[in-house]
Protein backbone atom coordinates (compact mmCIF):
# COMPACT_ATOMS: atom_id res chain seq x y z
CA UNK A 1 0.00 0.00 0.00
CA UNK A 2 1.32 3.02 1.07
CA UNK A 3 5.17 4.00 2.09
CA UNK A 4 4.07 6.57 3.97
CA UNK A 5 1.96 4.56 6.54
CA UNK A 6 3.65 4.08 9.84
CA UNK A 7 3.66 0.64 11.51
CA UNK A 8 2.23 0.12 14.88
CA UNK A 9 2.39 -3.33 16.60
CA UNK A 10 1.41 -4.83 12.79
CA UNK A 11 -1.22 -2.13 12.34
CA UNK A 12 -0.88 1.06 9.80
CA UNK A 13 -1.80 4.37 11.64
CA UNK A 14 -4.36 6.14 9.87
CA UNK A 15 -1.83 7.73 7.54
CA UNK A 16 -4.41 6.55 4.72
CA UNK A 17 -7.07 8.20 6.86
CA UNK A 18 -5.80 11.44 6.74
CA UNK A 19 -5.37 11.54 2.40
CA UNK A 20 -9.17 10.65 2.45
CA UNK A 21 -9.68 13.27 5.16
CA UNK A 22 -8.04 15.30 2.37
CA UNK A 23 -10.13 14.23 -0.40
CA UNK A 24 -13.24 14.82 1.60
CA UNK A 25 -12.41 18.11 2.48
CA UNK A 26 -11.86 18.92 -1.38
CA UNK A 27 -15.12 17.37 -2.36
CA UNK A 28 -16.67 19.27 0.43
CA UNK A 29 -15.23 22.70 -1.18
CA UNK A 30 -16.62 21.95 -4.54
CA UNK A 31 -20.06 20.95 -3.13
CA UNK A 32 -20.56 23.94 -1.22
CA UNK A 33 -19.52 25.80 -4.60
CA UNK A 34 -22.13 23.98 -6.67
CA UNK A 35 -24.75 24.93 -3.35
CA UNK A 36 -23.43 28.64 -4.18
CA UNK A 37 -24.30 28.29 -7.76
CA UNK A 38 -27.39 26.24 -8.16
CA UNK A 39 -28.82 27.17 -4.41
CA UNK A 40 -29.52 23.87 -3.53
CA UNK A 41 -26.93 20.73 -2.22
CA UNK A 42 -25.75 17.88 -3.48
CA UNK A 43 -27.96 14.85 -2.85
CA UNK A 44 -26.96 11.24 -2.41
CA UNK A 45 -29.11 8.09 -2.35
CA UNK A 46 -27.45 4.38 -1.20
CA UNK A 47 -28.75 1.06 -1.54
CA UNK A 48 -27.72 -1.88 0.25
CA UNK A 49 -28.15 -5.76 -0.69
CA UNK A 50 -27.51 -8.49 1.35
CA UNK A 51 -26.08 -8.48 4.91
CA UNK A 52 -25.64 -7.07 8.24
CA UNK A 53 -22.00 -6.46 7.35
CA UNK A 54 -23.19 -4.58 4.09
CA UNK A 55 -25.20 -2.39 6.12
CA UNK A 56 -22.39 -1.24 8.17
CA UNK A 57 -20.38 -0.96 5.99
CA UNK A 58 -23.31 1.59 4.08
CA UNK A 59 -23.12 3.45 7.22
CA UNK A 60 -19.84 3.69 6.60
CA UNK A 61 -20.17 4.63 3.01
CA UNK A 62 -23.10 7.61 3.96
CA UNK A 63 -20.48 8.76 6.96
CA UNK A 64 -17.86 9.38 4.55
CA UNK A 65 -20.31 11.29 1.92
CA UNK A 66 -22.19 12.97 4.73
CA UNK A 67 -18.49 14.80 5.76
CA UNK A 68 -18.26 15.47 2.06
CA UNK A 69 -21.51 17.47 2.49
CA UNK A 70 -23.31 15.56 1.04
CA UNK A 71 -27.88 15.30 1.93
CA UNK A 72 -30.14 12.75 1.42
CA UNK A 73 -32.37 13.01 -1.95
CA UNK A 74 -36.15 12.42 -1.50
CA UNK A 75 -35.97 9.58 -3.92
CA UNK A 76 -33.40 7.67 -6.26
CA UNK A 77 -34.18 9.29 -9.44
CA UNK A 78 -33.20 12.66 -7.98
CA UNK A 79 -29.85 11.69 -6.63
CA UNK A 80 -26.53 13.34 -7.52
CA UNK A 81 -24.53 10.51 -6.13
CA UNK A 82 -26.22 7.33 -6.10
CA UNK A 83 -24.46 4.18 -4.59
CA UNK A 84 -25.07 0.54 -4.89
CA UNK A 85 -23.42 -1.49 -1.91
CA UNK A 86 -23.81 -4.88 -3.59
CA UNK A 87 -24.49 -8.57 -2.48
CA UNK A 88 -23.12 -11.56 -4.56
CA UNK A 89 -24.20 -14.56 -2.20
CA UNK A 90 -27.23 -15.94 -4.31
CA UNK A 91 -28.03 -14.83 -7.95
CA UNK A 92 -31.18 -13.27 -7.33
CA UNK A 93 -29.42 -10.13 -5.79
CA UNK A 94 -26.88 -9.70 -8.46
CA UNK A 95 -29.84 -9.54 -11.10
CA UNK A 96 -31.69 -6.91 -8.92
CA UNK A 97 -28.52 -4.81 -8.91
CA UNK A 98 -28.60 -5.16 -13.02
CA UNK A 99 -32.31 -4.51 -13.44
CA UNK A 100 -31.55 -0.99 -11.47
CA UNK A 101 -29.12 -0.20 -13.53
CA UNK A 102 -30.64 -0.70 -16.69
CA UNK A 103 -33.28 2.01 -15.24
CA UNK A 104 -30.73 4.73 -14.11
CA UNK A 105 -29.42 4.98 -17.83
CA UNK A 106 -32.72 6.60 -18.00
CA UNK A 107 -32.89 8.94 -14.74
CA UNK A 108 -28.90 9.79 -15.61
CA UNK A 109 -29.98 11.26 -18.95
CA UNK A 110 -32.45 13.68 -17.46
CA UNK A 111 -30.02 14.76 -14.41
CA UNK A 112 -26.24 16.23 -15.84
CA UNK A 113 -24.57 15.85 -12.55
CA UNK A 114 -25.68 11.86 -12.15
CA UNK A 115 -23.12 9.69 -10.66
CA UNK A 116 -23.32 6.59 -9.99
CA UNK A 117 -20.71 4.40 -8.12
CA UNK A 118 -21.09 0.34 -7.29
CA UNK A 119 -19.04 -1.27 -4.37
CA UNK A 120 -19.66 -4.72 -2.19
CA UNK A 121 -19.08 -7.99 -2.81
CA UNK A 122 -20.39 -8.37 -6.72
CA UNK A 123 -17.49 -5.93 -7.47
CA UNK A 124 -15.10 -8.99 -6.09
CA UNK A 125 -16.12 -10.95 -9.74
CA UNK A 126 -14.38 -10.51 -12.71
CA UNK A 127 -17.39 -11.75 -14.98
CA UNK A 128 -19.29 -8.43 -13.22
CA UNK A 129 -16.60 -6.12 -14.04
CA UNK A 130 -16.38 -7.18 -17.90
CA UNK A 131 -20.67 -6.96 -17.90
CA UNK A 132 -20.34 -3.48 -16.10
CA UNK A 133 -17.50 -2.09 -18.44
CA UNK A 134 -19.19 -3.56 -21.24
CA UNK A 135 -23.03 -2.84 -21.16
CA UNK A 136 -23.51 -0.68 -18.45
CA UNK A 137 -20.87 2.40 -18.95
CA UNK A 138 -23.19 4.82 -17.43
CA UNK A 139 -21.49 3.77 -14.23
CA UNK A 140 -18.84 6.65 -12.84
CA UNK A 141 -17.19 4.45 -10.02
CA UNK A 142 -16.78 0.70 -8.86
CA UNK A 143 -14.66 -0.43 -5.95
CA UNK A 144 -14.97 -3.48 -4.00
CA UNK A 145 -14.67 -4.64 -0.61
CA UNK A 146 -11.10 -4.05 0.52
CA UNK A 147 -10.94 -0.29 -0.36
CA UNK A 148 -14.14 1.07 0.80
CA UNK A 149 -12.29 3.47 2.41
CA UNK A 150 -10.90 4.98 -0.72
CA UNK A 151 -14.31 6.11 -1.73
CA UNK A 152 -13.50 10.09 -1.11
CA UNK A 153 -9.93 9.55 -3.50
CA UNK A 154 -12.12 7.62 -5.90
CA UNK A 155 -14.88 10.57 -5.98
CA UNK A 156 -12.04 12.92 -6.70
CA UNK A 157 -10.25 11.09 -9.00
CA UNK A 158 -13.97 10.79 -11.10
CA UNK A 159 -14.17 14.39 -11.36
CA UNK A 160 -10.60 15.47 -12.07
CA UNK A 161 -10.50 13.10 -15.14
CA UNK A 162 -13.85 13.04 -15.76
CA UNK A 163 -13.52 9.30 -16.86
CA UNK A 164 -14.85 6.03 -15.31
CA UNK A 165 -12.89 5.34 -12.09
CA UNK A 166 -12.43 1.53 -11.52
CA UNK A 167 -10.27 0.30 -8.41
CA UNK A 168 -10.93 -3.41 -6.95
CA UNK A 169 -8.36 -5.15 -5.23
CA UNK A 170 -7.39 -8.59 -5.45
CA UNK A 171 -6.81 -8.79 -1.90
CA UNK A 172 -7.12 -7.03 1.49
CA UNK A 173 -4.76 -4.23 2.80
CA UNK A 174 -4.87 -2.56 6.37
CA UNK A 175 -7.82 -2.92 8.37
CA UNK A 176 -8.91 1.10 8.31
CA UNK A 177 -9.89 2.32 11.53
CA UNK A 178 -12.01 5.32 13.10
CA UNK A 179 -13.59 5.99 9.62
CA UNK A 180 -16.79 8.51 9.89
CA UNK A 181 -20.15 6.97 10.07
CA UNK A 182 -23.55 7.73 10.53
CA UNK A 183 -25.42 5.09 12.44
CA UNK A 184 -29.16 3.91 11.26
CA UNK A 185 -29.99 3.74 15.26
CA UNK A 186 -29.10 6.21 18.35
CA UNK A 187 -29.55 3.16 20.78
CA UNK A 188 -28.16 0.21 18.39
CA UNK A 189 -24.62 -0.40 16.64
CA UNK A 190 -22.93 -2.97 14.83
CA UNK A 191 -18.98 -3.66 14.93
CA UNK A 192 -16.95 -5.57 13.00
CA UNK A 193 -15.07 -8.02 15.16
CA UNK A 194 -13.65 -9.68 11.91
CA UNK A 195 -13.32 -9.62 7.92
CA UNK A 196 -13.41 -12.56 5.20
CA UNK A 197 -14.29 -15.68 5.59
CA UNK A 198 -11.42 -19.09 5.57
CA UNK A 199 -13.88 -21.55 5.45
CA UNK A 200 -14.59 -22.24 1.92
CA UNK A 201 -17.93 -23.92 1.88
CA UNK A 202 -18.57 -25.31 -1.22
CA UNK A 203 -21.60 -23.24 -2.40
CA UNK A 204 -20.54 -20.19 -1.13
CA UNK A 205 -18.67 -17.20 -3.11
CA UNK A 206 -17.64 -14.77 0.25
CA UNK A 207 -14.30 -16.60 0.69
CA UNK A 208 -13.54 -15.37 -2.65
CA UNK A 209 -14.81 -11.77 -2.38
CA UNK A 210 -14.27 -10.93 0.98
CA UNK A 211 -10.86 -12.50 1.39
CA UNK A 212 -9.10 -14.17 4.21
CA UNK A 213 -9.67 -14.33 7.84
CA UNK A 214 -8.53 -11.02 9.87
CA UNK A 215 -9.80 -10.29 13.40
CA UNK A 216 -9.77 -6.57 14.31
CA UNK A 217 -7.75 -6.27 17.96
CA UNK A 218 -9.56 -6.62 21.02
CA UNK A 219 -8.27 -3.12 21.92
CA UNK A 220 -9.38 -1.23 19.28
CA UNK A 221 -12.72 -3.12 19.15
CA UNK A 222 -13.79 -2.13 23.28
CA UNK A 223 -12.19 1.24 21.97
CA UNK A 224 -15.22 1.12 19.40
CA UNK A 225 -17.82 -0.05 22.01
CA UNK A 226 -16.86 2.23 24.42
CA UNK A 227 -17.68 4.91 22.35
CA UNK A 228 -20.68 3.70 21.37
CA UNK A 229 -21.80 3.35 24.90
CA UNK A 230 -20.78 6.48 25.81
CA UNK A 231 -22.83 7.94 22.73
CA UNK A 232 -25.99 6.66 24.28
CA UNK A 233 -25.93 2.86 22.83
CA UNK A 234 -27.42 -0.10 24.74
CA UNK A 235 -27.37 -2.60 22.25
CA UNK A 236 -24.07 -4.00 20.29
CA UNK A 237 -23.95 -6.67 17.78
CA UNK A 238 -20.35 -8.04 16.47
CA UNK A 239 -20.36 -8.76 13.59
CA UNK A 240 -18.23 -11.57 11.47
CA UNK A 241 -18.81 -14.13 9.00
CA UNK A 242 -17.36 -16.66 11.65
CA UNK A 243 -17.22 -15.23 14.20
CA UNK A 244 -15.91 -18.51 16.13
CA UNK A 245 -12.71 -18.15 14.66
CA UNK A 246 -12.14 -14.66 16.15
CA UNK A 247 -8.86 -14.15 17.43
CA UNK A 248 -6.95 -16.72 15.02
CA UNK A 249 -4.46 -14.45 13.41
CA UNK A 250 -3.81 -12.21 16.31
CA UNK A 251 -0.83 -11.71 18.35
CA UNK A 252 -2.69 -11.59 21.53
CA UNK A 253 -3.86 -14.78 23.25
CA UNK A 254 -7.56 -13.75 22.82
CA UNK A 255 -10.58 -15.79 21.62
CA UNK A 256 -14.28 -15.00 20.79
CA UNK A 257 -15.28 -16.27 24.47
CA UNK A 258 -12.92 -13.87 25.75
CA UNK A 259 -13.89 -10.82 23.61
CA UNK A 260 -17.75 -11.50 24.84
CA UNK A 261 -16.53 -11.34 28.63
CA UNK A 262 -14.76 -8.35 27.69
CA UNK A 263 -17.70 -6.51 25.60
CA UNK A 264 -20.08 -7.62 28.71
CA UNK A 265 -17.60 -5.75 30.98
CA UNK A 266 -18.27 -1.86 29.17
CA UNK A 267 -20.46 0.11 31.34
CA UNK A 268 -23.60 1.53 29.57
CA UNK A 269 -24.19 -1.48 27.05
CA UNK A 270 -27.47 -3.63 28.20
CA UNK A 271 -27.74 -6.07 25.06
CA UNK A 272 -24.85 -7.80 23.13
CA UNK A 273 -25.74 -9.56 20.36
CA UNK A 274 -23.54 -11.81 17.86
CA UNK A 275 -23.50 -13.06 14.45
CA UNK A 276 -22.91 -15.48 12.22
CA UNK A 277 -21.18 -18.59 14.48
CA UNK A 278 -19.77 -21.81 12.18
CA UNK A 279 -21.16 -25.15 14.31
CA UNK A 280 -17.76 -26.42 13.50
CA UNK A 281 -15.68 -24.16 16.60
CA UNK A 282 -17.97 -23.05 18.39
CA UNK A 283 -16.51 -23.90 21.75
CA UNK A 284 -17.70 -24.92 25.37
CA UNK A 285 -15.78 -22.21 26.83
CA UNK A 286 -17.87 -19.77 24.43
CA UNK A 287 -21.40 -22.05 25.26
CA UNK A 288 -20.01 -20.97 29.32
CA UNK A 289 -18.88 -17.33 28.27
CA UNK A 290 -22.69 -17.05 27.10
CA UNK A 291 -24.06 -18.53 29.90
CA UNK A 292 -22.36 -16.11 32.69
CA UNK A 293 -22.42 -12.80 30.25
CA UNK A 294 -25.26 -11.05 31.70
CA UNK A 295 -25.93 -8.80 28.85
CA UNK A 296 -25.50 -11.36 26.40
CA UNK A 297 -28.92 -11.64 24.53
CA UNK A 298 -30.26 -15.55 24.41
CA UNK A 299 -30.32 -16.08 21.00
CA UNK A 300 -28.15 -18.09 18.93
CA UNK A 301 -27.95 -17.80 15.41
CA UNK A 302 -26.27 -21.19 14.16
CA UNK A 303 -26.69 -22.05 10.44
CA UNK A 304 -26.90 -25.83 9.56
CA UNK A 305 -27.26 -25.59 6.13
CA UNK A 306 -28.28 -29.03 5.39
CA UNK A 307 -29.50 -32.14 7.26
CA UNK A 308 -27.90 -35.05 5.04
CA UNK A 309 -24.32 -35.98 6.18
CA UNK A 310 -23.44 -37.00 2.52
CA UNK A 311 -24.74 -33.44 1.20
CA UNK A 312 -22.91 -31.77 4.61
CA UNK A 313 -19.92 -33.62 3.43
CA UNK A 314 -20.04 -32.04 0.02
CA UNK A 315 -20.56 -28.82 1.23
CA UNK A 316 -17.35 -29.13 2.70
CA UNK A 317 -18.92 -28.02 6.42
CA UNK A 318 -16.85 -30.29 8.84
CA UNK A 319 -19.59 -31.69 10.51
CA UNK A 320 -22.29 -34.17 10.77
CA UNK A 321 -26.30 -33.67 11.72
CA UNK A 322 -25.63 -35.86 14.92
CA UNK A 323 -22.69 -33.64 16.18
CA UNK A 324 -25.08 -30.53 15.38
CA UNK A 325 -27.86 -31.98 17.38
CA UNK A 326 -25.23 -32.79 19.84
CA UNK A 327 -24.46 -29.25 20.12
CA UNK A 328 -27.59 -27.28 20.17
CA UNK A 329 -28.46 -30.15 22.96
CA UNK A 330 -25.24 -29.18 25.09
CA UNK A 331 -25.80 -25.50 24.13
CA UNK A 332 -29.68 -25.34 25.68
CA UNK A 333 -28.32 -27.68 28.80
CA UNK A 334 -26.42 -24.73 29.94
CA UNK A 335 -28.81 -21.85 28.64
CA UNK A 336 -32.32 -23.42 28.55
CA UNK A 337 -34.03 -20.33 27.59
CA UNK A 338 -31.99 -19.83 24.64
CA UNK A 339 -33.64 -19.16 21.11
CA UNK A 340 -32.24 -21.00 17.98
CA UNK A 341 -31.80 -19.36 14.62
CA UNK A 342 -30.54 -20.97 11.48
CA UNK A 343 -30.03 -20.84 7.62
CA UNK A 344 -30.90 -24.02 5.41
CA UNK A 345 -30.06 -24.31 1.87
CA UNK A 346 -32.53 -26.46 -0.07
CA UNK A 347 -31.42 -27.89 -3.69
CA UNK A 348 -27.46 -28.40 -3.57
CA UNK A 349 -26.49 -30.27 -6.34
CA UNK A 350 -27.04 -34.36 -5.82
CA UNK A 351 -29.66 -33.53 -2.86
CA UNK A 352 -32.54 -36.35 -3.17
CA UNK A 353 -35.39 -36.20 -1.38
CA UNK A 354 -34.02 -38.45 0.92
CA UNK A 355 -31.19 -35.93 1.94
CA UNK A 356 -34.11 -33.20 2.42
CA UNK A 357 -35.26 -35.66 4.76
CA UNK A 358 -32.14 -35.40 6.79
CA UNK A 359 -32.69 -31.42 6.67
CA UNK A 360 -36.42 -31.77 7.74
CA UNK A 361 -35.57 -34.31 10.69
CA UNK A 362 -33.10 -31.53 11.99
CA UNK A 363 -35.97 -29.53 11.34
CA UNK A 364 -38.04 -31.48 13.93
CA UNK A 365 -35.14 -32.28 16.04
CA UNK A 366 -34.03 -28.79 17.18
CA UNK A 367 -37.09 -27.07 17.17
CA UNK A 368 -35.87 -23.55 15.60
CA UNK A 369 -37.03 -20.44 16.78
CA UNK A 370 -36.74 -19.23 13.23
CA UNK A 371 -34.88 -20.20 9.90
CA UNK A 372 -33.30 -18.71 7.03
CA UNK A 373 -34.49 -20.78 3.74
CA UNK A 374 -32.59 -20.53 0.80
CA UNK A 375 -32.84 -22.24 -2.62
CA UNK A 376 -29.06 -23.17 -3.84
CA UNK A 377 -28.06 -20.40 -6.01
CA UNK A 378 -25.10 -21.57 -8.16
CA UNK A 379 -21.95 -19.01 -8.08
CA UNK A 380 -19.61 -19.01 -10.61
CA UNK A 381 -15.78 -20.01 -9.56
CA UNK A 382 -16.95 -22.11 -6.25
CA UNK A 383 -16.71 -25.76 -6.26
CA UNK A 384 -20.09 -26.40 -5.95
CA UNK A 385 -21.01 -24.84 -9.57
CA UNK A 386 -19.28 -27.33 -11.62
CA UNK A 387 -20.66 -30.19 -9.14
CA UNK A 388 -22.89 -33.15 -10.81
CA UNK A 389 -26.59 -33.90 -10.02
CA UNK A 390 -27.41 -29.90 -10.10
CA UNK A 391 -31.24 -30.27 -9.37
CA UNK A 392 -33.76 -28.71 -11.91
CA UNK A 393 -35.72 -25.59 -10.17
CA UNK A 394 -38.75 -27.08 -10.68
CA UNK A 395 -37.61 -29.47 -8.13
CA UNK A 396 -36.26 -27.86 -5.54
CA UNK A 397 -39.20 -25.93 -5.47
CA UNK A 398 -40.99 -28.73 -4.08
CA UNK A 399 -38.54 -30.17 -1.84
CA UNK A 400 -38.24 -26.09 -0.59
CA UNK A 401 -42.18 -26.12 -0.08
CA UNK A 402 -41.93 -29.28 1.96
CA UNK A 403 -39.21 -28.05 4.33
CA UNK A 404 -41.30 -24.49 4.97
CA UNK A 405 -44.17 -26.77 5.50
CA UNK A 406 -42.37 -28.41 8.26
CA UNK A 407 -40.59 -25.15 9.66
CA UNK A 408 -43.16 -22.77 9.62
CA UNK A 409 -46.04 -24.66 11.80
CA UNK A 410 -42.60 -25.34 14.53
CA UNK A 411 -41.65 -21.79 14.76
CA UNK A 412 -45.04 -20.50 15.26
CA UNK A 413 -45.22 -22.98 18.00
CA UNK A 414 -41.88 -21.59 19.65
CA UNK A 415 -44.23 -18.22 19.05
CA UNK A 416 -46.73 -19.40 20.79
CA UNK A 417 -45.18 -20.32 23.61
CA UNK A 418 -44.49 -16.63 24.24
CA UNK A 419 -48.61 -15.98 24.76
CA UNK A 420 -49.11 -14.84 28.50
CA UNK A 421 -45.67 -14.04 29.28
CA UNK A 422 -43.66 -10.15 30.11
CA UNK A 423 -40.55 -10.03 28.59
CA UNK A 424 -37.81 -7.10 28.37
CA UNK A 425 -38.23 -5.74 24.38
CA UNK A 426 -35.97 -2.86 23.09
CA UNK A 427 -38.45 -0.73 21.72
CA UNK A 428 -36.95 0.15 17.92
CA UNK A 429 -39.09 2.15 15.94
CA UNK A 430 -42.76 2.93 14.90
CA UNK A 431 -44.09 -0.16 13.32
CA UNK A 432 -44.01 -0.19 9.43
CA UNK A 433 -48.24 -1.68 9.68
CA UNK A 434 -49.65 1.18 11.84
CA UNK A 435 -48.01 4.45 13.53
CA UNK A 436 -49.93 3.84 16.91
CA UNK A 437 -47.50 0.93 17.14
CA UNK A 438 -43.84 0.44 18.28
CA UNK A 439 -42.23 -2.70 16.68
CA UNK A 440 -39.03 -4.14 18.80
CA UNK A 441 -37.18 -6.95 19.43
CA UNK A 442 -36.88 -9.32 22.79
CA UNK A 443 -33.73 -11.25 24.04
CA UNK A 444 -34.28 -13.89 21.99
CA UNK A 445 -34.51 -11.89 18.99
CA UNK A 446 -38.07 -12.37 18.50
CA UNK A 447 -39.90 -9.15 17.29
CA UNK A 448 -42.95 -7.88 19.00
CA UNK A 449 -45.66 -5.11 17.72
CA UNK A 450 -47.03 -3.21 20.50
CA UNK A 451 -48.88 -0.12 21.48
CA UNK A 452 -47.19 3.01 22.88
CA UNK A 453 -45.85 6.21 22.23
CA UNK A 454 -43.11 6.81 20.16
CA UNK A 455 -40.96 8.67 22.92
CA UNK A 456 -40.40 5.47 24.04
CA UNK A 457 -38.37 4.16 21.23
CA UNK A 458 -34.40 3.46 22.63
CA UNK A 459 -36.03 1.94 25.49
CA UNK A 460 -36.09 -1.40 27.28
CA UNK A 461 -39.55 -1.43 28.19
CA UNK A 462 -41.83 -4.50 29.55
CA UNK A 463 -44.20 -6.03 27.44
CA UNK A 464 -46.25 -8.48 27.83
CA UNK A 465 -47.51 -11.08 24.82
CA UNK A 466 -50.59 -11.64 24.08
CA UNK A 467 -50.85 -13.01 20.82
CA UNK A 468 -48.66 -14.50 17.91
CA UNK A 469 -48.16 -15.06 14.20
CA UNK A 470 -45.62 -17.21 12.34
CA UNK A 471 -43.17 -14.06 12.10
CA UNK A 472 -43.96 -11.87 14.95
CA UNK A 473 -45.45 -11.74 18.54
CA UNK A 474 -48.45 -8.81 19.32
CA UNK A 475 -48.02 -7.42 22.74
CA UNK A 476 -48.80 -4.39 25.29
CA UNK A 477 -46.37 -2.43 27.41
CA UNK A 478 -46.86 -3.09 31.30
N1 LIG B 1 -26.98 -20.45 -2.49
C1 LIG B 1 -27.94 -20.34 -1.54
N2 LIG B 1 -27.71 -19.91 -0.32
C2 LIG B 1 -26.45 -19.56 0.01
N3 LIG B 1 -25.92 -19.10 1.15
C3 LIG B 1 -24.60 -18.89 0.94
N4 LIG B 1 -24.27 -19.22 -0.31
C4 LIG B 1 -25.41 -19.64 -0.91
C5 LIG B 1 -25.70 -20.13 -2.21
N5 LIG B 1 -24.76 -20.25 -3.15
C6 LIG B 1 -26.69 -18.92 2.38
C7 LIG B 1 -26.17 -19.79 3.50
C8 LIG B 1 -25.53 -18.79 4.42
C9 LIG B 1 -26.38 -17.57 4.20
C10 LIG B 1 -25.76 -16.29 4.61
O1 LIG B 1 -26.58 -17.58 2.80
O2 LIG B 1 -27.27 -20.42 4.12
O3 LIG B 1 -25.55 -19.22 5.77
FE1 LIG C 1 -19.77 -18.75 3.31
FE2 LIG C 1 -19.29 -20.93 4.82
FE3 LIG C 1 -17.81 -18.69 5.15
FE4 LIG C 1 -20.39 -18.70 5.93
S1 LIG C 1 -18.73 -20.00 6.78
S2 LIG C 1 -19.34 -17.07 4.76
S3 LIG C 1 -21.33 -20.02 4.37
S4 LIG C 1 -17.86 -19.98 3.33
Amino acid sequence: MYNDDKENNGYVLNGELERQRKFMLEIKKLNEDFEKKYDRKKTMFISTFGCQMNAHDSEKIEGMLKTMGFVYADCEKNADFIIYNTCCVRENAENKVYGNLGYLKHAKNTNPFMKIALCGCMMQEDNVIQTIRKKYRHVDIVFGTFNLYKLPELIYTNIETNSPVFDIWKEHGEIIEDLPSVRKYKFKASVNIMFGCDNFCSYCIVPYVRGRERSRHPEDILNEVRMLAEDGVKEITLLGQNVNSYGKNLDENVDFSKLLRMVNDVDGIERIRFMTSHPKDLSEELILAMSKCGKVCSHIHLPFQAGSNRILEKMNRKYTKEKYIELVEKIREKIPDISVTTDIIVGFPGETKDDVDETIDVIKKVGFNSAFTFIYSKRTGTPAAVMENQVPEKDVKEQFNRVLEVLNPIVFEKNKAHIGKIFKVLAEEVSGQDENFITGRLSDNSIVHFEADRNIIGNIVDVEVYDCKTFYLMGKLV
